[in-house]
């Protein structure tokens, strides 16, 4: 049987990537084996030109077509592998995060860019069985970015108010897929109600 694929999605500053270490430390979850991972890649040649596009002045573009590419990657190397291999796939960020993000940036390219790049994906991506949304007022979150020192292109709270918009408009549409997460909740609050839903999806396959 195909293995499930969970994926993590949230603005910037979210905490969704301190919610998956805790799931990869949590002996309950692991027992069930799951494969970690995360987009963009690492350590990868896509990964690596996504990352120096990232923190220089690519044209807007070319930067969807360097994630697209990430993801074509890590889709064929991990993500398929491991689901034709009956395992569960927890990915923090996946092509939510370039609807979401590259909807904003590519709106002065196109006129509905939100739907241009899904149907990009169209077809040859694979859609998660389930969806954590990391949901959380931008003030706060780049607050939280601050204070841990990490600068991204980003990072704006206009910015980040639009893709917030559109996450919240995806998990509107696909209500089986999504589970909202208050990202503002304190940090074990979060832990705790991610962990409980991820088990209770593990043990019902
Ligand atoms: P990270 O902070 O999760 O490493 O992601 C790096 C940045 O890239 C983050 O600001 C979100 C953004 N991003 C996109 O704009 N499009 C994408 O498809 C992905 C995966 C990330």
């Amino acid at each position: 049987m195909r293995g499930k694929l969970i994926t993590l999605e949230g603005i910037d500053g979210s905490g969704k990537s301190t919610v998956a270490k805790k799931l990869q430390e949590n002996p309950e979850i692991t027992a069930f084996e799951p494969v970690f991972t995360r987009e963009p890649t690492r350590g990868t040649l896509t990964g690596t030109a996504v990352e120096k596009a990232i923190q220089s002045n690519t044209d807007q573009l070319a930067e969807l077509f360097l994630f697209t590419a990430d993801h074509a990657e890590h889709l064929a190397k991990l993500v398929k592998p491991a689901l034709e291999n009956g395992k569960t796939v927890i990915s923090d960020r996946y092509s939510d995060s370039r609807y979401a993000y590259q909807g904003i940036t590519l709106k002065k390219y196109l006129e509905n860019p939100l739907e241009w790049i899904k149907n990009l994906h169209r077809s040859w991506t694979v859609v998660p069985d389930l969806t954590f949304l990391f949901d959380i007022r931008p003030e706060i979150s780049v607050e939280r970015c601050g204070r841990r020192g990490y600068q991204s292109k980003f990072e704006k709270i206009d910015f980040l108010r639009g893709v917030r918009e559109i996450f919240l408009r995806l998990a509107d549409e696909e209500p089986d897929r999504f589970i909202v997460i208050d990202a503002s909740q304190p940090p074990q609050e979060i832990e705790m109600e991610v962990t409980e839903e991820v088990l209770e999806f593990l043990r019902r396959y």
